[in-house]
């Protein structure tokens, strides 16, 4: 895979990691206060050769937290770091309408009347309703009925030579969080969202084949949801009481109209596809597991251990590289004005990695997490701020609990090979995955100890 200059890799496996994020900013000028990137646009340093270091790169060459660029021919200003957290988090101050063109980097799905697209008591009403879904004993079903749906997978997979972790993953967790939302499917139709869940979230960041077939499948995938919920709001199709597909076909706004079948479809698939997302934290979780050996033995032993590590690797591995939004109320900050309307992208993965906030950041090190209170940005991989009040994901416990279920599934339960491949992440490609996609062969129930290479 390609591993040349233009291209960051990470090295992870067997051994402390060596981030490379290669600084090739040129051209910079001042924009009102703050250094300006003067190239035409970034748009392909960003997608095809920067990537996850796109703006981590411009601060650290220019000594800034904040400069101004131009992508998809628009004036950006990109910010990254605990402070600039703290400013892209403040309640209120920021709309993600408008946020991402073309969708890319777009990771939950806004559009008229979402979660994600409202402000203020709109925000508020509808975020209580997510929040309310996420109940201690809804999370604990949640991770029953992963159990059970991983168990299964794992008898497949049994019968099959080589396991693609990642892609298979989006199974169990499509499985699972298609039942928890209370929509019963056949295996066959678990196995159809699996796949637009995954090409879905595998078309964001990108301009070619892979958007045009993430935008295919999020049209089957709304079409698909559509017609369920006309069918459960016309009686043909039951759901159980209290269920989040309840929740969300019976909530009411303000003036007290319950959601428009397109945005009742975008809101309950806002809640399916980033649980089945939560693959790609397994195949970062098996890589990890499989890198630093003594964390298995580690994570077996002690359920504090399981929660740092499952931290680390929100943390340290790549996702989500940046967040976007406009500004809803103006401000100054390192003497720019952020004027109402200025486009503004907030870079996750640089902050996760910011050496004032994080001792020795591209180490995976999950002591880190060990007797420490999970402060506002630790990590910022799904948000930070006030929950209620930003736009920091509602599905958080749900994909720590997830992520703790399956690395204990994969550690206690499970033995597997990893044959010879290229395990290197390419920082350049959003979003990123091992290069050979993290796959396993001979997996068993587990028998014996889990092996690191065949
Ligand atoms: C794979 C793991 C996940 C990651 C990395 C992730 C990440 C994020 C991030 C970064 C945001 C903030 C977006 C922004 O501020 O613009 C967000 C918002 C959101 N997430 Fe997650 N998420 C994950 C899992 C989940 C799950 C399991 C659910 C639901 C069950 C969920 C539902 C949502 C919703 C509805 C929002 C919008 C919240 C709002 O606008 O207030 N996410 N997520």
């Amino acid at each position: 895979m390609g591993n040349s200059a233009s291209r960051p890799l990470t090295q992870v496996t067997g051994g402390p990691a060596g981030r490379t994020c290669a600084s090739r900013t040129s051209g910079i000028t001042e924009y009102m206060g703050i250094p300006e990137d003067r190239s035409l646009d970034s748009t392909l340093a960003l997608l095809r050769a920067e990537g996850y270091c796109f703006i981590s790169n411009r601060c650290r060459r220019l000594g800034t937290d904040v400069f101004a660029t131009r992508l998809m021919l628009k004036r950006v200003i990109c910010m990254m770091g605990g402070e600039a957290a703290a400013q892209f988090c403040f309640p209120g101050r920021f709309t993600r309408r408008d946020a991402m063109p073309q969708a890319i980097l777009s990771f939950i799905r806004g559009g008229a009347g979402s979660v994600l697209t409202s402000d203020d008591e709109d925000h508020r009403r509808r975020k209580e309703m997510f929040l309310a879904m996420m109940s201690p004993e809804a999370l604990e079903r949640m991770s029953e009925l992963t159990t059970r749906h991983w168990r299964a997978a794992v008898r497949r997979w049994e019968r099959m030579d080589r396991v693609s972790l990642f892609s298979e993953a989006h199974i169990p967790l499509s499985a699972a969080i298609c039942e928890w939302s209370g929509l019963h499917l056949s295996e066959a139709e678990v196995r159809e969202r699996a796949e637009e869940f995954e090409a879905m979230v595998e078309g964001i960041g990108s301009l070619g084949v892979r958007s045009l077939r993430g935008h295919r499948m999020r049209l089957r995938s709304e079409l698909w949801m559509r017609q369920l919920i006309r069918a459960i709001r016309s009686g043909r199709r039951a759901v159980p009481a209290g269920s989040p597909a309840d929740r969300i076909l019976s909530f009411r706004d303000r003036k007290g109209r319950l959601m428009d079948l397109q945005s009742a479809a975008v809101e309950l698939l806002n809640v399916l596809r980033p649980a089945a997302a939560i693959a790609r934290y397994v195949a970062f979780a098996g890589l990890a597991l499989l890198g630093y050996p003594p964390w298995r033995a580690r994570v077996e032993a002690s359920d504090e251990d399981l929660e740092a590590f499952v931290n680390e690797v929100r943390r340290f591995y790549p996702f989500i590289p940046a967040l976007g939004g406009r500004v809803l109320t103006e401000f100054t900050w390192r003497n720019h004005h952020f004027r109402q309307g200025e486009w503004v992208l907030f870079d996750l993965y640089g902050t996760n990695h910011d050496p004032r906030l994080w001792e020795k950041p591209d180490e995976f090190r999950p002591e880190r997490f060990l007797n420490r209170q999970i402060a506002p940005l630790d990590p910022v991989s799904h948000g930070a701020g006030n929950r209620r009040f930003t736009h920091r994901c509602p599905g958080e416990w749900m994909t720590v609990d997830v992520m703790r279920t399956i690395v204990r599934l994969m550690v206690n339960e499970m033995s597997f090979s990893l044959p010879a491949q290229d395990l290197r992440i390419d920082l350049s490609r959003i979003p990123t995955l091992p290069n050979s996609g993290f796959v396993i062969t001979r997996v068993r129930q587990r028998v014996e100890p889990l092996r690191l290479a065949s």
